[in-house]
């Protein structure tokens, strides 16, 4: 199979990564493609989405799949992943995953182990969408590296947009390192430009934008049929 592997990375939290994850991976499911997530952030929000009510409780994680790869553990590849109810495959992940990063400081190249993980394991898929931890640690680095390209979502406000800047940087450090990740950091550089310039060259514009936004968000539409209390008023 001729695998496509994409990390779904923001380094501030909210901004839809995991509800990206979950649903482009049903929705690429849907369309009949073998699909794995791979839950990459501590907290576990994509493996309690998909139905895994204690992450904190697995015997195997993510955690434990890195950890065989620092150790140069075999293993077999369907090793610790669920297969899900909605038809696709999870590589769940707990709080555990927090001291392998920090152990990560200390393995030599300790941002390739993930990718070693998915190159074990994509031949058995379609698409890998991983889900990754709201930082620029070694966590989401790990899956840059493992990844053919990447999905930034990101909200019009200024937080989210800031987190863009540094993102970029973190990514042209890498660039540097790996050939492979620099023509994707041409891309990058110009999906965050474009997405900058947006922001400061048309204020008003934006501004607007983001008030009527914001204005839907904050009062939802009033339902066009009456309720039923109201109904009962009007007799
Ligand atoms: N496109 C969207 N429109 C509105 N709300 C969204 C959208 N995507 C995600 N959300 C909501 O935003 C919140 C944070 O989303 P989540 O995917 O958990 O973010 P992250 O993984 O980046 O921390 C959730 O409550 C989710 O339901
Ligand atoms: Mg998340």
């Amino acid at each position: 199979m001729n695998c496509k592997v994409i990390a779904i990375e923001n380094q501030k939290g909210g901004t839809g990564k995991s509800t990206t994850a979950l649903n482009l991976g049903i929705g690429l499911h849907n369309a009949g493609k073998k699909v794995l997530l791979i839950d990459a952030d501590p907290q576990g929000s994509l493996s309690i989405s998909l139905g895994i009510k204690r992450p904190d409780e697995l015997d195997i994680s993510l955690a434990t799949v890195m950890g065989n790869v620092i150790d140069n553990k075999p293993f077999e590849d369907d090793f610790g992943i669920i297969h899900c109810s909605e038809g696709i495959d999870l590589m769940p992940c707990n709080v555990e995953l927090s001291g392998i990063e920090s152990y990560l400081f200390t393995v030599m190249s300790r941002e390739c182990i993930m990718r070693t993980y998915v190159n074990q394991i994509k031949k058995n898929y379609d698409y890998i969408l991983i889900d990754c931890t709201p930082s620029l640690g070694l966590l989401p680095i790990n899956a840059f590296v493992a990844a053919d390209s990447i999905i930034v979502p990101s909200q019009p406000r200024i937080l989210s947009t800031k987190g863009l800047d540094l993102l970029l940087r973190t990514y042209y450090r890498l660039s540097e390192a790996y050939d492979r990740l620099y023509e994707r950091y041409e891309q990058l550089k110009e999906y965050c430009k474009s997405f900058l310039k947006a922001m400061e060259l048309f204020p008003e514009k934006v501004k607007t934008f983001l008030k009527k936004l914001l204005e839907k968000q904050e009062k939802p539409k009033a339902p066009k049929t009456k309720s039923r209390a109201e109904k009962e008023t009007a007799r």
